[in-house]
């Protein structure tokens, strides 16, 4: 295998964006990371597209050719495959870009990722993202992405003493977060009390508790390690990349508090980058419900089982703490385009490890971590980058 750099990123705003199509937002997301990489577009040699649900939120599929077409590259005739892993379906583009270029196939590929989610009304969104779920076993008897990640919250509130206030200050850290991001769905500062008084949507998480619906796009351009500094000054290595996966039902799992496929996932990450999770200095995670940040400061071995809300008192995961989480805001208040956000994460590390992250810059991060999440914790997707 050979190294993979990273050497142009590309991220559009995250939001209700009704003045801008699907087509629209992958195109400024692609042409900024070229732009941002200076290729040209003679020297992609394919490209790559995450997106969870193009059929059910505008009715159009073959999300591959699509985008090749809208970015100006049908001509080239160039290979351009979709990738979909549900909410991870853009960290897992990045994976199938990343082996690609590993492998010696190809030297520089364009990875993408898209949602255009706000054009269907609230619950057709919610059903949608629900297929992610068990359709026979989940889905079916009312069990929606908000609905099971309460479960776990309220079991993990019962084994582990964690509280509902400690679930809101990592909605309040994120916004506070997203308040520095220009990109970010919302830039508004929240308080404790905001979030335990919003209306209530699945016990114990209220609407504060929970991602948005929205839409957006974000990429990113890998090439091969050695070839990356004929682009770039900075380019921002992959150094591990895992994938693991789970039951598609949380009644399978012997443990609901704990997402397994995060722990396969960063595993085989930490084992090729060759570190542990103590060297890690910044992390995006995967936050579409508070409870889902506890769960990957846990399951990533950042703190013990069980601790993840006492790490949120103890201030360890701030924009200035021992190892910040979510500087972008988190899907939380960055948005959640499901498709988009694996790249979005991706991207936010290399702006941090080139220390491009302005009001948001986290000082002397050399090694950045993404998690990515499908479902409720069925696929896992984990990436490790560090500064060359
Ligand atoms: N956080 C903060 N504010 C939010 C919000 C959120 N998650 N969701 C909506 N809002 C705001 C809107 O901006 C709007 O504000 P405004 O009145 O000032 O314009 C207001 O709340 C009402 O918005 P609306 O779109 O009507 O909300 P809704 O009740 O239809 O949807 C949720 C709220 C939480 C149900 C929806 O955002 C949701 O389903 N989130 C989870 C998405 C999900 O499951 N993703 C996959 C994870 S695996």
């Amino acid at each position: 295998m050979r190294d993979v750099a990273v050497i142009g990123i590309g991220v559009t705003r995250f939001g209700e964006l009704w003045d801008k199509s699907f087509r629209q937002l992958i195109a400024e997301a692609g042409s900024k990371a070229i732009l941002d990489a200076g290729i040209s577009g003679t020297e992609i040699n394919a490209l790559y597209v995450g997106s969870m649900s193009a059929g059910r939120f505008i009715g159009q599929e073959h999300v591959g050719a699509l985008v090749a077409d809208c970015a100006g590259f049908s001509h080239m005739h160039i290979p351009s495959t979709r990738v979909e892993s549900a909410c991870a379906s853009g960290g897992l583009a990045v994976r199938q870009g990343f082996l690609s270029v590993a492998s010696g196939m190809n030297d520089v590929v364009v990875v993408g990722g898209v949602e255009k989610m706000t054009d269907v009304v609230g619950n057709e969104a919610t059903n949608t993202l629900a297929t992610a779920a068990d359709q026979e076993w989940e889905s079916f008897f009312g069990a929606t992405f908000p609905g099971l990640y309460a479960m776990i919250a309220t079991r993990h509130i019962h084994e582990y003493g964690t509280t509902r206030e400690q679930l809101a200050q990592i909605a309040v850290k994120n916004h506070a977060n997203g308040v520095l991001n220009p990109y970010a769905q919302f830039r508004r500062a929240i308080s404790i009390e905001n979030v335990l008084n919003a209306s209530m949507v699945a016990y114990p998480l209220g609407l504060l508790d929970c991602s948005p619906v929205s839409d957006g796009a974000a990429a990113v351009i890998l090439c091969a390690a050695d070839k990356a500094k004929k682009y770039t000054d900075k380019p921002v290595k992959i150094i591990g990349s895992g994938q693991a996966s789970d039951t598609l039902a949380l009644h399978g799992r012997k443990d609901i508090c704990t997402f397994e496929s995060t722990i396969h996932a960063a595993k085989m990450a930490y084992k090729q980058a060759n570190i542990q999770p103590k060297d890690i200095d910044i992390a995006e995670v995967h936050d579409c419900f508070t409870i889902g940040e506890i769960l990957a400061i846990e399951d990533l071995g950042f703190v013990k089982k069980g601790e993840g809300g006492k790490a949120i008192d103890n201030k360890i995961t701030t924009l200035d703490g021992e190892i910040p989480i979510n500087t972008s805001g988190g899907l939380k208040a960055k948005g959640h385009p499901v498709g988009a956000t694996g790249l979005a994460q991706i991207a936010e590390i290399v702006m941090q490890l080139r220390g491009e992250a302005d009001q948001r810059q986290v000082k002397e991060a050399e090694t950045g971590l993404t998690h990515n999440i499908g479902g409720s914790g069925a696929s896992c997707i984990v990436h490790i980058l560090e500064a060359m």
